[in-house]
């Protein structure tokens, strides 16, 4: 029978020896393998006798342990060495720049519409939104349009194709159906604007089929022309942040609004390109507006004897062109990343009243 002492210096010394963990496995594999040296060894223990086996099978199993051990233990060793071998190469220079990010901005029409929220939240009003597919009676018929009428044709409508249940859909082409679904829900007082998309069938320099509107509902008891004034003139000197503005009502029309006035802001257009808001002999148009309809109010299942509302509708994209001198609407759907690198706000910006282009 072999030496086991001989055997396990003989193993222990390749152990040590071995240079990596390749080495180091077919070590492993010639010794304690199927049919390594001691496996071979401990197959034959269950053909010796019973005191034979009683001396051999724990100076076996004590090769076998110790064999296995001063693997494991080399194996520990091997990698630990790997390990510090590469970190002393591998080295990180934390003093270089970092590769460079694309930032992305917020669309001047985000931020403008951030800049109204903050200007409204202020004066009270919740934000409320509706569907852009809306219901041809919450877009027209609601709101006092009825299906003949000639109102439908002011406003080009994109219509969806008829519903299974019967329903008539529209893409909304303005915001005020939202003010139909504030007064089916809600009970006054109400105070929202309605900020969303709007589609007309329409495309120039100054139109775009798909464009913006912010709308703003108020109802409640003993509501005047007079409330409806202020709060045009509030909004305006917050947005366009001047102290000093002079605003006219012109009479208009609006099935749902009566009576209904469009409000010009006096400004100054004889530098070219240029707007100057506050003073000149020029008008800037802003929106519609008037006093809801009391046709509507019933519509809606509020009582147009005891409550009045107003309401207005501006362009937020005007707007937006407005404040930030962008020249024409369909350069905001473009997405043109030049442009919006130009015209776009950095995202961190808080939307304050004193805004302005952020760069
Ligand atoms: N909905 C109108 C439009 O799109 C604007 C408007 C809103 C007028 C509210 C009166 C009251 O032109």
């Amino acid at each position: 029978m072999t030496d086991i002492a001989s055997l396990q210096s003989d193993i222990l010394a390749q152990i040590l020896a071995a240079g990596d963990e390749t080495a180091l496995e077919a070590i492993r594999v010639a010794a304690l393998g199927k049919k390594g040296s001691i496996s071979e060894l401990l197959k034959m223990l269950g053909a010796m006798s019973p005191d034979e086996r009683k001396t051999q099978g724990p100076l076996l199993n004590g090769l076998r342990d110790c064999v296995g051990d001063a693997i494991a233990a080399r194996k520990t060793q091997l990698a630990d060495a790997a390990l510090e071998a590469r970190l002393k190469t591998e080295t990180v220079d934390v003093s270089l720049p970092p590769r460079p990010e694309l930032q992305g901005s917020v669309h001047p029409i985000a931020q403008v519409l951030d800049e109204i929220t903050a200007i409204f939240a202020d004066m009270g009003f919740a934000v409320a939104e509706g569907p852009d597919v809306e219901y041809d009676d919450y877009n027209f018929t609601k709101l006092n349009i009825p299906p003949d009428h000639p109102a439908r044709q002011m406003q080009d409508t994109f219509y969806v194709a008829p519903q299974t249940d019967g329903s008539s859909h529209v893409l909304r082409t303005h915001t005020s159906p939202v003010q139909v679904r504030t007064m089916l829900n809600q009970k006054p007082p109400i105070r929202i604007i309605s900020p969303g998309r709007t589609y007309r069938v329409d495309s120039d320099a100054t139109h775009s089929p798909m464009f913006h509107q912010v709308e703003a509902l108020v109802v409640d008891e003993g509501i005047h022309l007079g409330h409806l004034k202020w709060t045009v003139e509030e909004f305006c000197k917050a947005f366009f942040e001047i102290d000093e503005i002079e605003l006219r009502a012109r009479p208009s029309f609006f099935p749902f609004t009566e009576p209904s006035l469009e409000w010009d802001m006096r400004c100054d257009r004889s530098v070219p390109g240029k707007i100057i808001f506050g003073h000149g002999n020029d008008w800037l148009e802003l929106g519609g507006s008037g006093l809801v309809h009391p046709r509507v109010l019933a519509n809606c299942g509020i009582d147009p004897v005891r409550y009045q509302g107003f309401a207005f509708g501006f362009g937020l994209d005007r707007m937006a062109m407005l404040k930030y001198g962008i020249p024409d609407i369909r350069s905001f759907f473009e997405s043109d990343l030049r442009w919006l690198r130009h015209y776009g706000f950095a995202a961190l910006d808080i939307p304050t009243l004193d805004g302005g282009l952020s760069k």
